[in-house]
């Protein structure tokens, strides 16, 4: 299985909001890490089953202190927790000033997701740069996904931030705007911008905004879910990228083609 990172160029854009949904809406087993410096949302916004307040002290920062002997699937879900609804969260750092303490488990630990038997990772890497403490794990992914709004500087900031990252990250690259369904053809405009780009983006997603499903993932939901305009649209991103995720790497693609370079012509 596989592990998709998720993260943002720039401000606010809904990363956690949208890595959480595409956690609840993916179709095999899948665990959500939370590998933002800047601390952990989960914790505050989420509940574990019946209401009962996550355990803080389980995350991130106690796998660690235990990872440091050797890391695997039977560590990680030792250090993760079940929210109200059975998403599989590890919970990130309560604080940036945690983040020195993981010291430099984010590589192994990248790894070690993106190897996991058991579940795929989606990760919530909140701001990325190319001077990030969690680099490691959005490099370790094999699908990096940015995620920003149709704003004119949260574009802009897309666009420099991809520009940088694209000499770090070797993964699948997507870009995932959240814009309200109404607003499409800000949401082209997006996508112009992008195709005048160099860089690759192999999947481009629109992912609505839309303030009453969202408030399910801010612990602040009311009535039906599945009938916000989030759920609808997220249901079609999450099946594609979950099958995404499920294609070989690109490096694995790249040896598979030079091992058989002719197989295409053969099949003809
Ligand atoms: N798709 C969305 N539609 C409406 N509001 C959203 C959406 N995604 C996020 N929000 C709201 O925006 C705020 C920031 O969202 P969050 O997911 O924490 O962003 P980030 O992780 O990028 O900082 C929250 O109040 C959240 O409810
Ligand atoms: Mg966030």
């Amino acid at each position: 299985m596989a592990l998709v990172a998720m993260a943002s160029a720039k401000g606010s854009p809904g990363v956690t909001t949208a890595a959480l949904v595409m956690g609840a809406l993916w179709p095999r087993q899948v665990l959500l890490t939370e590998c933002d410096p800047a601390g952990s949302d989960v914790a505050i916004r989420m509940t574990a089953p019946g209401g009962q307040p996550l355990n803080s002290d389980r995350g991130l920062v106690s796998l660690a202190a235990a990872g440091r002997k050797g890391l695997g699937d039977e560590v990680i879900m030792a250090h993760s927790q079940q929210l109200d609804g059975g998403l599989d969260v590890m919970l990130g750092v309560r604080s940036p000033e945690q983040v020195g303490g993981m010291g430099g488990l984010w590589a192994p630990l990248g790894i070690t997701f993106n190897q996991m038997q058991s579940a795929d990772v989606i990760a919530d890497c909140g701001r990325i740069g190319a001077s990030s403490p969690q680099l490691p794990v959005v490099q370790a992914a094999r699908l990096v996904v940015l995620v920003c709004t149709a704003t004119g500087s949260s574009v802009a900031h897309l666009r420099e931030r991809l520009a940088t990252l694209v000499h770090h990250v070797d993964a699948r690259l997507a870009v995932m705007v959240v814009a309200d369904p109404k607003q499409r053809d800000g949401v082209k405009q997006v996508w112009s911008v992008l195709d005048q780009m160099s860089v690759r983006i192999e999947h481009r997603w629109h992912l609505a905004y839309d303030p009453v499903g969202a408030a399910f993932f801010d612990g602040r939901g009311h009535g039906r879910l599945d009938r916000t305009a989030l759920i609808r649209t997220a249901s079609d991103i999450a099946a594609e990228m979950s099958s995404v995720l499920a294609m070989p790497s690109r490096h694995e693609f790249d040896m598979a083609q030079a091992a058989f370079p002719n197989e295409r012509e053969g099949r003809r």
